[in-house]
């Protein structure tokens, strides 16, 4: 993995080496940080570097922070600038992922929220496939439960709670799985270790709601909206129990690191033929084409990043 050049870090700009903390921040010691995450995807008919739907991105990105108590000082549009400008600086002509941090800077002993410091950096890095095989991915269901919203908020991208993601892929990971489904306390799907599910049964397309102690992801907004409107599918957002799951025609995960990964067996069940589906297919088909500027009625949720003047 190539590394950044520069990051965003208290208010500038600044090479990456400048780009430093103390061990005695707060976040390093308590997990009281959040993050984002975000692919610029680069399109070479266009010369131009796509940043896919910041707005929506850095909206979230300032909830997780006020679940915090941080009030962001940047407003989502301003977030976005300063992203873009950061792409800029880098000078990208390839597939790029960038992540936004806040995080408790005051170094400081005390389990706590409030009355603390608090900084936002940022820095983006070429970035290709995050699973070796989105085409068909062998999935587990982790024996840990996914945090629960009444312990840390799933909703947000607290960093924290990424422990709980941390040791769901690594157990996958380690009994030869490419990741996890991870079961709420009641033992529904919840989610995979960083990318939402959805399955495919009998025609209709299923995904566990909102409530469900699920990350809002922003794919799985894009998915529903291109199954729903391009694909012509009904969705319905319910509980799907464990062994729900061997029913499956297809299965995939979606995220922004993950893309649109086709699962093909869950705790070695085949699912489908144990091939990529139709439904699967088509949708990653429509999902590059839209993230790389392909699709004029989506064009809003693509951003680019060169002004045109840099490309000519
Ligand atoms: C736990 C979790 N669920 C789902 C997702 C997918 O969210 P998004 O599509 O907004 O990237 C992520 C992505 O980082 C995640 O960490």
């Amino acid at each position: 993995m190539e590394n950044p050049h520069f990051a965003f870090f208290e208010g500038l700009i600044v090479p990456i080496e400048e780009a430093k903390i103390s061990i005695m921040t707060h976040a390093l010691h308590y997990g009281t940080a959040a993050f984002a995450g975000l692919r610029a995807y680069w399109e070479a008919d266009d010369h131009q570097l796509y940043l896919f739907r910041p707005l929506d991105h850095f909206r979230r990105f300032r909830a997780s922070a006020e679940m915090l108590y941080i009030d962001l000082p940047y407003t989502p549009e301003q977030l976005r600038d300063i992203a873009i400008s950061l792409l800029q600086r880098e000078g990208y002509h390839t597939d790029t992922y960038l992540r936004p941090l806040v995080y408790k800077s005051q170094p400081t002993i005390g389990v706590r929220l409030h009355d603390l410091t608090s900084d936002i950096a940022m820095f983006a890095l070429p970035f290709g496939s995050y699973m070796e095989h989105e085409e068909g991915i062998n999935v587990t269901v982790s024996s840990w439960r996914r945090v629960d919203d009444n312990a840390i908020p799933p909703r947000g991208k607290i960093c924290g709670a990424y422990v709980n993601s941390a040791l769901t892929k690594t157990e996958a990971t380690l009994d030869g799985f490419d990741d996890a489904l991870v079961l709420d306390q009641e033992g529904h799907v919840a989610e995979a270790s960083a990318a939402n599910f959805f399955m495919v049964r009998n025609g209709k397309v299923i995904t566990p709601p909102v409530y469900a102690n699920i990350l809002e992801g922003i794919t799985r907004n894009t998915c529903r909206t291109l199954l729903l409107n391009e694909l012509c599918m009904d969705i319905e957002e319910r509980p799907i129990d464990r062994t729900e799951l061997f029913s499956a025609d297809e299965a995939f995960l979606c995220g922004t690191a993950v893309q649109i990964a086709a699962i093909t067996s869950v705790d070695h069940h085949r699912i489908g033929g144990g091939v990529m589906g139709p439904v699967v297919k088509e949708l990653r088909r429509l999902f590059f084409r839209m993230v790389h500027g392909k699709l004029s009625h989506y064009r809003h949720w693509v951003e680019p990043v060169y002004s045109m003047e840099a490309i000519h």
